[in-house]
C-alpha cells in the first residue's frame, strides 16, 4: 500500500527513530510510515547503537532482519520501552487512532499498549477531526457470523476483507479473518472500543484509545509533534 507523501512518512520516521535511547527494547510496527522508521533504526544500529526490537507482523520482522535490528519476543525482554507504529486515521484532539489497515493491529497493540512509550508516525492524511473511518476487526473465522451480527447491533456494516491477490479473504498473521466495519463518525470511540472487546470471537479490533503518548505527522519539511 502506498499513498500520502513519501517524504512525509520518511520525515516522521526518521525523527521517530531519533527518540530511541541505547538499550531501548523498541516495538517495530507496520506499514509504510514505520517501515521508514525502522530503516532510520537500521542505520542507528549500524552506527552503534544497541537496541534490540519486538516485531509486530511478519512483515516489521522481515525488515527488521534485512536492515540489521535485532530481534527478540515479548516472552524474553518482557517489557517494551518505546513502540513506534503508524495509523490509519487519528483524531488530533483525544490522539485516538484506528489502526488495522494492513490487519496487523492484535499484535501492534499488545506491543503498543505494553510499551512505556508509544509513538505514532504517521502523514497528513491520518489527521482527523474525531473518528469515522471503518474498524478493521480480527475475528476468528469461525465466529465471522455472530460476531457480524453484533457489530450490526451496534449500529456498524461489517464487510470480510478480501485479498487482492488470491481469491477469498485476506488472512492475518495470526490466522484470522478481518471485518472492516463502517460505524459512520464515532461519537464515542472509548465506549465503542469496550463494546467491540466484549464480543465472543472478537481477537482484537483496530480501536487504539488512550493509548499513543504522542503523534508525529511527517510534512514535506520536517515534523509536526502532538502530545497526549
Ligand atoms: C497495520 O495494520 C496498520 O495498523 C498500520 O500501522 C497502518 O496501516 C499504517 O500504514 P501506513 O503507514 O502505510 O499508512
Amino acid at each position: 500500500r502506498t499513498g500520502g507523501g513519501e517524504t512525509a512518512k520518511r520525515h516522521a520516521g526518521e525523527r521517530a527513530a531519533e527518540a530511541i535511547d541505547d538499550g531501548d527494547v523498541v516495538g517495530l510496527g507496520t506499514g509504510s510510515t514505520a517501515a521508514h522508521a525502522i530503516r532510520a533504526l537500521g542505520r542507528r544500529v549500524d552506527a552503534g547503537l544497541d537496541v534490540t526490537g519486538v516485531a509486530t507482523s511478519f512483515q516489521s520482522r522481515e525488515l527488521a532482519r534485512e536492515v540489521g535490528v535485532p530481534l527478540t519476543t515479548l516472552d524474553e525482554a518482557g517489557n517494551v520501552d518505546i513502540a513506534i507504529d503508524g495509523a490509519d486515521q487519528f483524531d488530533q484532539e483525544t490522539g485516538a487512532l484506528i489502526k488495522g489497515g494492513g490487519a496487523a493491529h492484535a499484535r501492534e497493540k499488545v506491543v503498543d499498549a505494553s510499551a512505556d512509550r508509544f509513538l505514532v508516525v504517521a502523514d497528513p492524511t491520518k489527521v482527523a477531526r474525531g473518528l469515522d473511518a471503518s474498524v478493521p476487526i480480527e475475528v476468528l473465522p469461525a465466529a465471522r457470523r455472530p460476531v457480524g451480527t453484533e457489530i450490526d447491533a451496534l449500529g456498524g456494516e461489517p464487510t470480510l476483507r478480501r485479498a487482492e491477490r488470491k481469491d477469498g479473504p485476506v488472512v492475518t498473521d495470526n490466522g484470522n479473518l478481518v471485518l472492516d466495519c463502517a460505524f459512520g463518525a464515532l461519537a464515542n470511540p472509548g465506549a465503542l472500543a469496550a463494546d467491540l472487546a466484549s464480543i465472543p470471537g472478537v481477537v482484537a479490533h483496530g480501536l487504539f484509545v488512550d493509548l499513543a503518548d504522542a503523534v508525529l505527522v511527517g510534512t514535506d519539511e520536517d515534523v509536526e509533534r502532538y502530545d497526549y
